[in-house]
């Protein structure tokens, strides 16, 4: 059965879309069947990719408030294996739309279990708030990655996160796992980047996956292209740092590991505190006792 994945965290400009269009697309260079589903009005998925928002004539929002087949709305992307349900404009209406309709926060959930086992992940990229739309994302999802910012106030708002997926998991999705924390734009020159990996490691523990993306320009340029980075720039020190993630996310599932480039030159700290069974860290314990031994309404 294939595996939903959110990205999520209501903070804006952590990193969240550049992971769910490059770690997709190195999924998709792995041989997975990957879907991505952009949430985001935003649309910055659905650009990453290429597509012209103007030519959108369906998105998820059709599926979400309409009730039309998501089927429809599956666009191919230049990557093969990868393809995209896209979002538009119209989609910043959805949080007040949904909010009377019967079941809301399962509406998602509904809509992909058409056709959740047509890929091997289908990969959510959530807006930037904890509303109706990321609520859906999480009852939806197996598993939720975190991408967290390596700056000055990086763990500012993980609680309230957390605090959210908790009640997910106690109301809507007993089953919703953490897949893991990825630390972004690391800055390599600064010793706060490195303080930040420490104290979220020291947190959160074996739950913050190995590989750390570093802070590129070739990160940042890739999406004006419409270009995932292993198109725009394969060669590029963020380009291995998703490949590396892709292997590591794999890795967590058992799939295909690659552990001779697992600790290439992004991975900052040691590998071997890693492991699914590895204590997730205090902060994320309590939420995983929650999960396996939590109230299944
Ligand atoms: N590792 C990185 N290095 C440099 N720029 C990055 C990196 N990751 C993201 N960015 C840039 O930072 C901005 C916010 O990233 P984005 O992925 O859109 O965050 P979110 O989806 O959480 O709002 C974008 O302009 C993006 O291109
Ligand atoms: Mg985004």
């Amino acid at each position: 059965m294939g595996q939903i994945i959110a990205c999520a965290n209501q903070k804006g400009g952590v990193g969240k879309t550049t992971t769910v269009v490059n770690l997709a697309t190195y999924l998709a260079l792995a041989g997975d069947a990957v879907l991505v589903v952009d949430l985001d009005p935003q649309g910055n998925a659905t650009s990453g990719f290429g597509l012209d928002r103007g030519d959108i004539v369906q998105s998820i929002y059709e599926a979400l408030i309409e009730d039309v087949s998501v089927e429809e709305m599956v666009l191919p992307t230049a990557i093969a294996g990868l393809s995209i349900v896209p979002s538009s404009i119209a989609l910043a209406g959805a949080e007040v739309e949904l909010a009377p309709l019967p079941q809301r926060e399962r509406r998602l959930s509904r809509i992909l279990a058409e056709i959740r086992d047509d890929y091997d992940y289908v990969v959510l990229d959530c807006p930037p708030s904890l509303g109706l739309i990321t609520v859906n994302a999480l009852t939806a999802a197996d598993a939720v990655i975190i991408p967290i910012q390596c700056e000055y106030y990086a763990l500012e708002g993980l609680s309230q996160l957390i605090a959210t997926i908790n009640l997910v998991r106690n109301h809507l999705n007993p089953e919703l796992a953490i897949k893991g924390v990825v630390l972004t734009m690391y800055d390599s020159r600064t010793n706060l980047s490195a303080e930040v990996n420490a104290e979220v490691r020291k947190h959160l523990g074996a739950a913050v996956f190995n590989t750390v993306v570093p802070r590129s320009v070739r990160l940042s340029e890739a999406p004006s292209y419409g270009l995932p980075i292993a198109l725009y720039r394969p060669d590029s020190k963020g380009a291995d740092a998703y490949a590396l993630l892709a292997a590591e996310f794999r890795a967590r599932d058992g799939r295909l590991a690659t552990p001779s480039t697992a600790v290439a030159s992004t991975a900052v700290n040691s590998p071997t505190t890693n492991s699914t069974t590895a204590d997730p860290g205090p902060a994320l314990r309590g939420i995983d006792t929650v999960a396996s031994g939590g109230d299944a309404r």
